[in-house]
């Protein structure tokens, strides 16, 4: 049983293989949150709670003359409105009477096999080898009758708690709904813990930062639309002295696309709270007597074994409980993107030679980037109008595909459907149809507007005409992409009361969109990107197995930004490309940084010479040897390169550790330097490996704690790559 209620404590116990979460029916029924970490089979924790006078922390009325009994001093599973907790709230509403409060008391549970399903948000599923139970809480105002119910989904081996939550409105008159967070997990202290987070920019996605938490409130956010380059939808809190190795980590990550809020609170007496949901910037959602707001999903995820035993239950439950796509058991072919080849420069001449110059490669893919429709020669015009443009692909697109195929490759197409540019004849003929407040012109960003994704109308258009594009030739895969921050929150199909809900509205339709284009074609790998990874999130990979990682492909600044996204997301997400960027970087280096990623090409094959040739050729046939490895296998962070370090290393090993990959990248050349040795991590120390094709054969223990020595004397810029391959009745050196 993974879900307990102990009748007698009233408590509800959360188990999972290697960490339990406990709440309580607690003083005047109140929800308080007893405990989150490392196992504790079936203690009760409600003597954790203490109740002292707090001054300035008032009391419930019902608790009559007992003044001990705070909000703002107890732990909490949804923190009310009004009811003298004064740390941040899990909701906020407007009653039908105009009150702004809400005090959620407790009505009924039920705990249920199987993961509770949303309505119209994407969410995590359980596999048929997973157990899952399902507790979903009920809790009501007595005035107002708002409720809210929580939602817990437990996955028992995967060590995973998911969490939801849904308003009704039980009332008689309109509520507005202004703030709704997903998830609370409050701690009873929470002074010891570290706060990491992932902020970034265009071209610099999901570095990392690590700070202690001090007494306010830290806010992790986008307010752009999207998740965001700025920001990822995810945090850690770890001990303040955790490792990779050791220590407590708290993982959060929304599953949700748009605007959110992550906060962070260290409150007077330590206590900590940290909630998660759809920013409330703008947002204002009117239910209507009998009408619901479902909240999207958290996953939450707890690791003592430090911030790789973190990663790797995250990586775990994205390969297996995220997407559904075929791809993410079968092998995704390698492809050559024709962008940084030829940008909007090309026709069907030049596609069909650089996918005959890609196929000496070992290439199996070629990606028509953006040009190939409309009007488009820049990126001025042409965003909605998805008809092929003969001007370019003068043989038509099934001709021109039928001629990749003959040559051995397939292909694959680039759509921005949520875009129009105002030189388009779809916004010609459709005006209403962007984001534009009356009376005012429209914020443009890359010289392009927004489509009202609220709105039927155009959603079904949409729909229509990608659909209409990846039928009517052999198209195996598609990128899909956005290229702006959303402004310009109106909506010509919605009444002035209800423009509120235009940003969240806008997200539920594109997802609409989403699952017409993207479940009704499970033969088509699919790549999210968002001028490379504006829109890398949780949620994003329920549709798509892999998203373009940054549209930076410069190999050094790539190792950054790969380290920061392996936090929460598995390799095998991580869209990764060779490119002609770094000229002074080695092809091979380049090669291994993007194998740390799904591994591809962004150039103009048709310029390499025969040597470059070869070594892609040689680069493409080991990524396809390493291919389980890497997206199948546990993979290790083995050095920061945010620190100042000589090389960056990370390895990848296979469930079974009869296998390894070790790849290094020399960042730095420190003159008549020491020697240094690279401490490999989850292998089998009993047992023996090979390295490489040399005849060097060490155990797992020396390896992990004595250490692989790195050749120093080697060119800058190099990288080397260790195959380990497990060795039975091989004598030892070591
Ligand atoms: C974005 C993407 C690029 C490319 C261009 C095309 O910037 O990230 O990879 O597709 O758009 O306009």
């Amino acid at each position: 049983m993974s879900i307990v209620f102990n009748k007698t404590k009233w408590t509800f116990t959360l188990q999972t293989r290697n960490s339990s979460y406990q709440l309580q029916i607690g003083n005047l029924n109140y929800l308080m949150h007893l405990y989150y970490g490392p196992s504790l089979e079936d203690a009760d924790l409600s003597y954790q709670i203490m109740q002292y006078d707090r001054g300035f922390s008032g009391n419930p009325y019902d608790s009559r003359y007992q003044r001990t009994f705070s909000l703002d001093a107890q732990p909490q599973e949804f923190p009310t409105q009004q009811q003298g907790d004064f740390r941040v709230p899990s909701i906020q509403v407007v009653n039908a009477d105009g009150s702004r409060a809400f005090d959620g008391r407790f009505q009924s549970y039920q705990i249920s096999d199987g993961k509770y399903r949303l309505k119209d948000l994407p969410t995590c599923f359980a596999t048929e080898n997973d157990h899952v139970q399902t507790l979903e809480i009920l809790l009501e105002d007595a005035v107002s009758k708002v409720q809210v119910t929580l939602f817990y989904a437990v996955f028992e081996e995967t060590d995973v708690i998911t969490r939801a939550v849904r308003v009704t409105n039980g009332g008689t008159g309109t509520i507005h709904l202004q703030r709704i967070m997903s998830a609370c997990l409050d701690f009873l202290n929470g002074a010891g813990y570290d706060l990491v987070s992932f902020p970034g920019r265009y071209g610099q996605e999901r570095q990392v930062e690590r700070q202690k938490l001090t007494h306010h409130v830290h806010t992790i956010q986008s307010v752009r639309g999207t998740s965001s380059h700025q920001q990822n939808p995810f945090l850690i809190l770890c001990d303040h002295d955790a490792t990779e190795d050791h220590g407590d980590c708290y993982g959060m990550a929304f599953l949700y696309s748009g605007n959110f809020l992550a906060e962070v609170e260290l409150d007077q007496y330590d206590q900590l709270r940290v909630l998660m949901g759809i920013h409330p910037k703008q947002f204002d959602f009117a239910l209507a007597p009998g009408e619901s707001f479902e909240g999207p999903e958290v996953l939450m995820a707890f690791s003592a074994q430090g911030l790789t035993g973190l990663s790797h239950l995250y990586h775990d439950f994205f390969r297996t409980n995220l997407c559904k796509s075929k791809y993410m058991r079968e092998t995704r072919p390698i492809l050559i993107n024709t962008w940084e080849a030829a940008f909007m420069d090309f026709d069907d001449r030049k596609l069909v030679e650089i996918a005959k110059s890609a196929q000496q490669l070992g290439v199996d893919l070629l990606v028509m980037d953006d040009g190939w429709f409309g009007k488009r020669d820049d990126d001025n015009s042409g965003l909605g109008d998805w008809v092929v443009n003969t001007n370019k692909i003068k043989c038509g697109l099934d001709t021109l595909v039928r001629q990749i195929n003959d040559l051995g490759m397939q292909f694959g197409i680039w759509f921005e459907p949520e875009m129009v540019s105002e030189d388009s004849d779809l916004y010609r003929a459709h005006p209403d149809w962007v984001m534009e407040i009356p009376g005012r012109h429209a914020v443009r960003s890359r010289n392009q507007l927004v489509l009202d994704l609220t709105r039927r109308d155009v959603q079904d258009y949409l729909i229509r005409s990608v659909n209409q594009v990846l039928d009517s030739a052999n198209i195996v895969y598609m990128k899909w992409d956005i290229n702006r921050s959303i402004t310009d929150i109106w909506s010509n199909a919605l009444p002035p009361e209800r423009q509120g809900e235009v940003y969240h509205r806008y997200v539920l339709g594109l997802y609409r969109v989403m699952d017409r284009i993207i479940n009704t074609h499970p033969d088509i790998l699919f790549e999210g990107c968002s001028g490379g990874g504006g829109r890398y999130d949780p949620a994003m990979l329920t549709f798509y197995p892999q998203y373009w990682a940054s549209d930076n492909t410069k190999p050094l600044d790539r190792l950054k930004l790969h380290y920061g996204t392996s936090f929460l997301y598995p390799i095998s997400s991580m869209g990764a490309h060779v490119s002609e960027s770094s000229p002074h970087v080695p092809l091979k280096t380049k090669a291994v940084v993007s194998m740390c990623g799904t591994f591809g090409y962004e150039l103009d094959a048709t310029r390499l010479n025969a040597d470059e040739i070869a070594v892609c050729r040689e680069q493409t046939e080991l990524f396809r040897t390493y291919y389980p490895i890497i997206f199948f296998g546990d993979y290790y962070r083995l050095t920061d390169p945010f620190q100042t370090g000589n090389f960056t290393a990370w390895m990848s090993v296979t469930k079974d550790r009869s296998a390894a990959l070790v790849s290094v990248v020399v960042t730095n050349l420190t003159v008549n330097g020491p020697q240094e040795y690279l401490h490999l991590k989850g292998l089998d120390a009993k047992r023996r490996y090979r390295v490489g094709d040399k005849n060097l054969v060490l155990s797992g223990a020396a390896l992990m704690h004595a250490g692989l020595p790195i050749p120093r004397e080697v060119p800058e810029f190099s990288s080397m790559q260790f195959y380990l391959e497990a060795v039975e009745n091989v004598p030892t050196e070591h």
